[in-house]
């Protein structure tokens, strides 16, 4: 058997662009040459696909300040169809063909739904998720609508809309306790989000989460270490061992995940008990299957002090850069990060191969 051409997309619209090119740098580095052969595809800012026929894709690819897409690629989009890959923008000609695709897109038009449901239309396997899995673990409400329905525990939390006349400081405090968070229904990276700590806060709080999305999150504070589980698989997932971050701000901001070297530790695996392992591990694998969730995600929490585990979020396609907790996980639970990417992708054509044969109008 010949080898199977990987479409990897990176950079993307959405805020975290350059990481996107971080993860997707060291997947190419790491995916295993005697079985795949890499296409690499640039998602500019604004949106344009641009094919790297060889040479350099992705410039600076292991420094977050200065990487970029390379500036020489070819304009592409989807042939559609039966012979699915890709075509020149300005003719129309066919320039490669591709077997399955790596969506290494992280948050809006990547991880949301959006790309893949393009990638169904182009009739290609890909890695991750599917439509609703990905759209569901975008949205916070959604999510945790979903595992509160399967009697999974997650922190209280009300629902607040722009549109709507909204929770005032007091019934927020009188339902929740303070602190409390304020989070975008949608959003990544930690933006938008804020611990709040009294009524002025509140207000700022509000703006800046409304000015991400419409739908707003106010949820009570979790107390507890920051744990977090890979997982990987359909409906009989494996579940990796639990690792943690510990931040050293005030919470895990936007400013310790990217801008302070020193903004997080991490432990992984997560010095636990057994029991506490095993419990984490239950959990996150209910959580991934109640939320329709296929391929991979990344399945974050808290564990209190008394062994008590809240769900917080999961991440369908997370970070794969060389010091990312996804693939870290895997390599501790007996999975190096090569053998990982194999598994990822061949499950990706397994499940497009499964489709196929239902009666759906798959090419
Ligand atoms: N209810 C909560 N209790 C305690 N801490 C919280 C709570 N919600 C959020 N946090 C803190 O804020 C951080 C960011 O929140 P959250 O993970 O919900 O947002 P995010 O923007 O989706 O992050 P990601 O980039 O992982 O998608 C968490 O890692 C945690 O440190
Ligand atoms: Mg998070």
């Amino acid at each position: 058997m010949g080898k199977k051409v990987v479409g990897i997309f990176f950079g993307g619209r959405s805020a975290e662009h350059e990481i996107s090119m971080l993860s997707a740098t060291s997947i190419m580095e790491a995916i295993p040459k005697s079985r795949y052969s890499v296409v690499a595809i640039g998602v500019r800012k604004d949106g344009g696909f641009v094919y790297y026929p060889g040479g350099k894709a992705i410039l600076h690819g292991t420094d977050a300040s200065k990487v970029r897409l390379a500036p020489s690629g070819i304009p592409v989009t989807f042939q559609f169809g039966k012979r699915p890959g890709l075509i020149a923008l300005s003719n129309k000609r066919f320039l490669k063909r591709l077997d399955v695709v790596f969506p290494v897109l992280h948050g809006t038009y990547g991880e949301d739904g959006t790309m893949q449901g393009l990638l169904e239309i182009a009739g290609l396997p890909y890695v991750g998720p599917g439509v609703l899995g990905s759209a569901i673990g975008m949205d916070k409400d959604v999510t945790k609508r979903l595992w509160r329905d399967a009697g999974l525990p997650i922190a209280d939390f009300l629902v607040a809309r722009s549109s709507q006349k909204n929770w005032t400081y007091a019934q927020i405090i009188k339902k929740l306790g303070t602190p409390f968070f304020v989070k975008p229904a949608v959003a990544g990276s930690s933006v938008g989000v804020h611990k709040v700590t009294s009524s002025r806060q509140f207000v700022v709080a509000m703006r800046d989460a409304f000015s991400y999305c419409e739908k707003v999150l106010i949820e009570r504070m979790v107390q507890g270490r920051e744990i977090e589980c890979s997982v990987l698989g359909g409906e009989n997932p494996k579940v990796s061992l639990p690792g943690a971050v510990i931040p050293t701000h005030s919470f895990y901001s936007y400013e310790a995940k990217y801008l302070d070297p020193d903004g997080a530790q991490f432990e992984i695996p997560a010095r636990m008990a057994k029991a506490s392992i095993r419990l984490v591990q239950d959990i996150v694998r209910k959580a991934y299957v109640s939320l329709g969730l296929e391929g991979m995600a990344r399945v974050d929490g808290f564990l209190d002090d008394a062994g008590v585990f809240t769900l917080n979020e999961v991440n369908t396609i997370p970070g794969f850069t060389k010091i990312s907790m996804y693939p870290k996980l895997w390599k501790v639970s007996g999975f190096p990060f090569p053998d990982l990417l194999d598994r990822l992708l061949q499950d990706a054509m397994d499940r497009y191969a499964r489709g196929r044969k239902l009666k759906t109008g798959r090419l």
